[in-house]
């Protein structure tokens, strides 16, 4: 496993500009919250970094689940439209405010299906906060209520966001150099 600096192309989103944002995205949810409870849905994996600090900056009550997709075929880079549960939720999720955590929507294949999935088992409400929107790159439109940073078309990973399952625990966004990672690895 190569050390990352051999595929990095840039950083796109440095630590700092991560954190900052989160607690921008957090102040904004509470105060849009107020006087509620807010059960979070991670989308494992890619989400769990920014579950975990965007709940640490939210004021209001804060329950959290799992859901497990895979929308990729193996070895592909690119959502094919069928999505799969890998995961379910614990919990239930009737008359609760949901609030989807995501990394990153990108065809929108993805957080359709789970909008539509979870639209079935009756909640309160329903909100989606992704830390990265690539917009270009919509197939589906899905409802984005928070949105951290609205990236180019390109393939990112770190905070999250990983390479072929690595590279996850980085604490910034990076862009892959995909022609250098390939010929590396
Ligand atoms: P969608 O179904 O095309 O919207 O894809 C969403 C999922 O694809 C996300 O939850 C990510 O796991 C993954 N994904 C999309 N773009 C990237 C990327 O640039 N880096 C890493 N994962 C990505
Ligand atoms: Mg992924």
């Amino acid at each position: 496993m190569q050390n990352y600096d051999s595929f990095l192309a840039e950083v796109l989103i440095p630590e700092e500009t991560l954190k900052e944002r989160v607690r921008e995205l957090g102040e904004e949810i509470s105060r849009d919250y107020a006087g509620n409870n807010i059960l979070a849905i991670c989308i494992l994996r890619g989400g769990v970094m920014f579950l975990t600090d965007l709940i640490r900056e939210i004021s209001v009550p804060v329950a959290i689940d799992f859901m497990g997709v895979s929308s990729y075929g193996v070895g592909s880079r690119v959502s094919e439209g069928q999505v799969r549960l890998t995961l379910d939720l614990t919990t239930s999720i009737a008359n609760k405010h949901v609030l989807i955590v995501e990394d990153i929507i990108d065809s929108g294949n993805t957080l359709n299906s789970v909008v539509e999935l979870l639209l079935t088992r009756n909640p309160a409400s329903l909100n989606i906060v992704t830390l990265l929107n690539k917009y270009s790159r919509r197939e589906v439109d899905v409802p984005i209520k928070y949105c951290g940073f609205d990236i180019p078309d390109k393939f990112v990973f770190g905070y999250g966001l990983d390479m072929d399952e690595y590279y996850r625990n980085l604490p910034f966004i990076g862009v892959v150099d995909l022609e250098k990672y390939e010929a590396e690895i």
